[in-house]
C-alpha cells in the first residue's frame, strides 16, 4: 500500500531530514583517524534527542543503534565500535530521525585521508548513482527507472557491483513504506511514481563483487571479496516536473571540505 504525503506531511519529512543533515554534518566534522565509531554514534543519538527528535533506527527491529556506521568492506548496518578509525579508511554513516510523527532518512559516505584514487572514485560514482536515479523520480515514471538509471551508471558503465539485498524504500509515518526502491531493474517496471510520493533511493556500491554476507552480529553487511562499498541516500519527494530533495548534502559537503582529515571524493 502506498501513501502519498499531503504538502503538510512533505514540510514535516522536511523538517526531520534537517535533523539527519545536522548528524551527518557532525559526522563530517568529527571523523578523524583516532576517533571510534562509538563515539560518533553517541554523538550523533545526542545530537537528534537535542533537537527534540529521536533516532529512527535504535530498537527499528532490534537495531542496537543510532546510526549505521559501515568501515571500509562493510556496506550497511554497521555496528557503531570501539576500533579506531585509521588513515585510508572509508566511512559510510546512515542516520534516521523521528520527529513530529514523521522519517526522515539519508547517508553519506567519508574518507578519512586517502583511501587512494580507485576508492574515490567509487565514491564519486555512487554519489552519482543516487542523483542519476533521483533525475528519473518524476511523475507518470515507473520505479524501474530509478533503479535501472542507478544500476546502469554504476554496473554498466563503470563496472562496479550493485548489491540486490538491499533496497531503497518509501517513508513517512514509518521508516521502511512501500513500495521498494531496488538499485538495479528493469525500465517501464514496477510502481507508477506520482506527485507526493517519498522515497528513500539509497544505492550501495561495491568496488568487486556484489556479492555480500551479513556478519555474525546478524546486521552489518560485508562484502564477500573484502573490497569497499560505498552508500549515498537522500529522502526526495516525486513531483511532476523534478524531484524534490527533501536531505541536503549542502552542510555536509561544506563540513566534509573544511575537515582536513577527509579527502573529499572529487578530482
Ligand atoms: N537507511 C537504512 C534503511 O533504510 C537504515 C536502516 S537501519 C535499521 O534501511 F537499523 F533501521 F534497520
Ligand atoms: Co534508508
Amino acid at each position: 500500500m502506498i501513501y502519498y504525503k499531503t504538502k503538510a506531511e512533505i514540510e514535516l519529512i522536511r523538517s526531520s531530514c534537517a535533523i539527519v543533515g545536522m548528524a551527518l554534518t557532525e559526522a563530517a566534522s568529527f571523523l578523524k583517524p583516532g576517533v571510534t565509531t562509538k563515539q560518533l554514534d553517541e554523538r550523533l543519538e545526542q545530537l537528534i534527542l537535542d533537537n527534540g527528535a529521536v533516532p529512527s533506527f535504535k530498537n527499528y527491529r532490534g537495531y542496537p543503534f543510532t546510526s549505521c556506521i559501515s568501515v571500509n568492506e562493510a556496506v550497511v548496518h554497521g555496528f557503531p565500535s570501539d576500533k579506531e578509525l585509521k588513515e585510508g579508511d572509508i566511512v559510510s554513516v546512515d542516520v534516521g530521525a523521528f520527529k513530529n510523527g514523521y522519517h526522515g532518512d539519508s547517508a553519506y559516505t567519508f574518507a578519512l585521508g586517502n583511501p587512494g584514487d580507485g576508492v574515490l572514485q567509487l565514491m564519486r560514482v555512487t554519489k552519482e548513482a543516487l542523483y542519476k536515479g533521483i533525475e528519473k523520480a518524476i511523475a507518470g515514471n515507473r520505479v524501474g527507472d530509478i533503479s535501472f538509471a542507478v544500476q546502469d551508471y554504476a554496473e554498466k558503465k563503470h563496472g562496479y557491483g550493485i548489491v540486490r539485498e538491499l533496497v531503497g524504500h518509501g517513508l513517512g509515518k514509518h521508516l521502511h513504506e512501500d513500495p521498494q526502491v531496488a538499485n538495479y531493474g528493469r525500465r517501464g517496471t514496477g510502481a507508477k511514481l506520482q506527485d507526493g510520493l517519498v522515497i528513500a533511493i539509497e544505492p550501495m556500491v561495491n568496488l568487486g563483487t556484489k556479492d555480500v554476507f551479513y556478519d555474525d552480529d546478524g546486521w552489518t553487511v560485508r562484502t564477500k571479496d573484502g573490497k569497499p562499498a560505498a552508500h549515498y541516500e537522500h529522502t526526495i519527494c516525486v513531483h511532476k516536473v523534478k524531484a524534490e530533495i527533501l536531505s541536503s548534502f549542502a552542510q555536509v559537503e561544506k563540513a566534509e571540505k573544511a575537515n582536513a582529515n577527509l579527502h573529499a571524493a572529487y578530482y
